[in-house]
């Protein structure tokens, strides 16, 4: 059984006191939370405090970006070792806002995993279609060549540590649009089938893939439970606690479901 994992990416919004504010009422909302992973991810100069915040909470803390060296002359750029030091466990990795804005390529993408896996992170490695290369019938192509750049020498004994999440550019964000669970459901057998060509069926059949893309109370349920859909990667409902703890403890819902199957 992949156990389940649900993350919220705070991207570029909160303030100090609001950020305070949000972790605390999840940590509160969350004190026995066991059988999944929760994960918040807030922006950069809120972590340390963040940290402070869930120091007493299962909830764990990941970054939103880093960069691939452990230290350096490299101005603005966050390391490995200063996410571990303050804390943080976890990285989105090749999100599409950074690729789309920032023109970060597969390659570049690819050092950073490598990296944070070395450095004992757990990565959360973001890949996703455009509209238009769905509508062209691309999205397998697209997804495979995510995959096997962003993933390239890579070295079997991470994988463990490795997360991948589905996020189609065209239901992310205020596109109003949202992938029905089936078109989750279909588009993560396709990741797991690739996956399985690179790294073997073993690894692929432990690989948590996660949903990303207006992920929304309303809709979370139904997500979470597809067979292939191992969590869900939030940003909008993520910054309101209401929506994210309604979100998690329908992870919460659901893992025990599954358990009981088991
Ligand atoms: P959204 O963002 O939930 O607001 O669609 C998801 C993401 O970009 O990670």
């Amino acid at each position: 059984m992949r156990q389940k994992v649900i993350v919220g990416n705070w991207k570029m919004y909160t303030t100090a006191n609001s950020a305070r504010e949000l972790a605390e009422q999840i940590s509160e909302g969350l004190a026995n939370i066991h059988g999944l992973s929760v994960v918040i991810c807030p922006p950069f100069p809120y972590l340390s405090m963040v940290a402070k915040s869930l120091r007493n909470s299962r909830i764990a803390l990941g970054a939103q970006n880093l960069f691939p060296e452990m230290e350096g002359a490299i101005t603005g750029e966050v390391s490995p070792t200063m996410l571990l030091d303050i804390g943080c466990n976890y990285v989105i990795l090749g999100h599409s806002e950074r690729r789309q804005l920032l023109g970060e390529s597969d390659s570049f993408i690819n050092e950073k995993v490598k990296f944070a896996l070395a450095a004992g992170l757990e990565v959360i490695l973001c890949i996703g279609e455009t509209i238009d290369q769905r509508q062209a019938k691309q999205t397998k192509a697209v997804l495979d060549q995510q995959l096997s750049q962003g993933l390239s020498d890579l070295s079997p004994d991470h994988l463990s540590n490795l997360i991948v999440a589905y996020e189609p550019l065209w239901a992310i964000g205020s596109s109003g649009h949202q992938a029905t669970p089936q078109q989750a459901q279909d588009d993560h057998v396709l990741i797991r089938s690739c996956f399985s060509q690179l790294f073997g069926d073993a690894s692929s059949k432990t690989l948590r893939i996660l949903y990303g893309g207006n992920v929304k109370p309303v809709n979370a349920t139904a997500l979470l439970r597809q067979a292939d859909v191992d969590g869900v990667l939030i940003g909008a409902a993520s910054l309101e606690a209401t929506e994210f703890l309604a979100i998690a403890r329908a992870g919460i819902v659901e893992s025990l479901a599954e358990a009981r199957q088991t």
